[in-house]
């Protein structure tokens, strides 16, 4: 039951000089749409542009390598050399020309790298091997920890020089930093391992080294993951043992997500099984363990459930990442009396993140045919109004006949079962699905309203397409 008001998480926060409109973040997805030498793209910008659209206070850029030698994917932004400032800034200026706040996220993959360990370049605490790649890298030497120290105040520099208005440092998720805290990957017998103190202390050099490097006034965000949620990884009591000492470094502001690369049923990015909101316990253990403002993450769908979140103290700020991916107008249309129109993500994981890691492809959502596209998607009316015909009424057919609408074009759906919906309607029975349900009914009952002719129960033919000639067939029978 959600409290109904969204005055909580529109209610502004300053961290330093910095100051949000709301409470409401975007989390750093990675998108493989920057150019393929690491530099901002004219599509990453696109897409950007959308999102900050949206009206979220605060939104964090993408992973974004600090040096060569922790870049995971080839094609992964990069903040290593000043080359990068250019297209840096082109991205923080869209950002803020939509009235938000841009945080750069900077990350280090450590031995979580699959394009260096191939190549035996990556590097890690220790000689460990990944556990989703099963290769193990380089132990670094005292040498690698200093010039990787370095590299995160440089880069935290360059994010400054780029007009962002905040770094995050990337300590969650299995990467580098994660790699040093966790007793499953750090095996040093030196200063850098041993107990969860030793641990944190590489973590610890590199908060100190960005603050160094970007002065008193500029927001560090730290983001941890509050437990790895893997047999014997660090537990959120570990971590809160250490927290108020990274704090004491120079975090202005703590993100809790949770979980390491292997962590079972894929928790960091939870899939529909769990709860909106699954994660908040960890970030009220986190509050209560610091004085800063703290980020709560975690199948974030919906801005009321946020709101309650913030208004019963167990966290600062929330963030949405896919939620941003599915509709990144929802706040709007919530903050305009239109939540019933909010295309909920339904955590299918498919189009996002599953396409980028197993398919090494470009961002986009499963519900959400705009996403990755924006610089090629159409927005005003066709020049030319064309009989559509689309055959079949999933959600492929739904969506096709919505966007042709949209676009002025004059648009027939034909569906040869009784009802519209194809397969998912069936795949949103069992238990935890209801958001397959919402996202299922919500399309065809914007479909009903938006001017397409509906005719179900009614199989096309050859004959049919050949007597009435429409100019464009969509067939979209793929789940039948
Ligand atoms: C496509 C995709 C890319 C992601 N890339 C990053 C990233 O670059 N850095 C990061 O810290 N988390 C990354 N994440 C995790 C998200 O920031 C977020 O923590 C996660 O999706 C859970 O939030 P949600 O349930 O609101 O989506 C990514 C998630 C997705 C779906
Ligand atoms: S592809 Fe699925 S999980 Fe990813 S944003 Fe879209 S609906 Fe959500």
């Amino acid at each position: 039951m959600t409290t109904k008001t969204l005055t909580n998480l529109l209610s502004p926060i300053k961290i330093r000089t910095m100051e949000l409109k709301n409470r409401s973040v975007m989390p750093a997805m990675g998108t493989n749409l920057a150019n393929n030498d690491g530099t901002v793209s004219d599509a990453l910008v696109a897409y950007m542009r959308r999102r900050a659209q949206g009206g979220l206070g605060l939104i964090i850029s993408e992973v974004t390598a600090v040096h060569p030698s922790g870049i995971a994917i080839d094609t992964e932004l990069g903040a290593y050399d000043d080359r990068f400032i250019e297209g840096l800034a082109k991205l923080s200026n869209t950002i803020h020309s939509n009235g938000a706040k841009a945080a750069l996220q900077l990350h280090h993959a450590g031995r979580e790298s699959f394009f260096l360990l191939q190549k035996g370049e990556a590097i890690g605490p220790s000689a460990v091997p990944s556990l989703v790649y099963g290769m193990a890298p380089r132990e670094m030497t005292k040498d690698d920890i200093k010039e990787i120290v370095e590299a995160f105040g440089t880069a935290a520099y360059r994010a400054k020089q780029a007009g962002f208005d905040a770094v995050e440092i990337h300590a969650a998720h299995g990467y580098l930093l994660t790699q040093f805290l966790s007793p499953l990957a750090n095996k040093r017998t030196d200063e850098y391992g041993g107990d969860m103190f030793g641990r944190s202390r590489f973590v610890l050099e590199v908060i100190s080294e960005v603050r160094s490097r970007v002065g008193d006034d500029f927001p560090v965000i730290l983001r941890v993951s509050a437990e790895e949620s893997i047999k014997g990884g660090y537990t959120v009591d570990d971590i809160c043992q250490v927290l108020p000492s990274f704090v004491q470094a120079g975090t202005d502001v703590i993100h809790a997500s949770l979980g390491t690369h292997g962590s079972p049923a894929g928790i960091t990015i939870a899939p529909v099984e769990y709860e909106p909101g699954f994660n908040v316990w960890r970030a009220r253990k986190v509050k209560d363990a610091v004085h800063v403002p703290v980020i709560a993450v975690g199948r974030f769908t919906d801005p009321y459930l946020a709101d309650e979140v913030i208004a019963k103290g167990d966290a600062d700020l929330v963030a949405f990442g896919r939620q941003m991916l599915a509709d990144p107008d929802f706040l709007e249309k919530a903050k305009s009396g239109r939540s019933d129109e909010i295309r909920e993500c339904i955590a299918c994981n498919q189009g996002c993140i599953e396409r980028l890691m197993l398919e090494l492809g470009k961002i986009r959502c499963a519900i959400n045919p705009e996403t990755g596209q924006e610089l090629i998607y159409p927005r005003t009316p066709a020049k030319e109004k064309k009989r559509v015909w689309v055959i079949g009424g999933g959600p492929a057919g739904l969506t096709a006949s919505l966007e042709a609408a949209r676009l002025g074009h004059d648009v027939d759906l034909f569906e040869m079962g009784k009802e519209l919906g194809g397969q998912v309607l069936y795949a949103s029975i069992p238990p935890a699905k209801d958001a397959y349900r919402k996202w299922i009914h919500g399309l065809i009952s914007q479909v009903k309203n938006s001017g397409v002719k509906v005719h179900t129960s009614t199989p096309v033919n050859e004959g049919m397409i050949e007597d009435k000639s429409p100019d464009v067939v969509i067939l979209a029978t793929g789940g039948a």
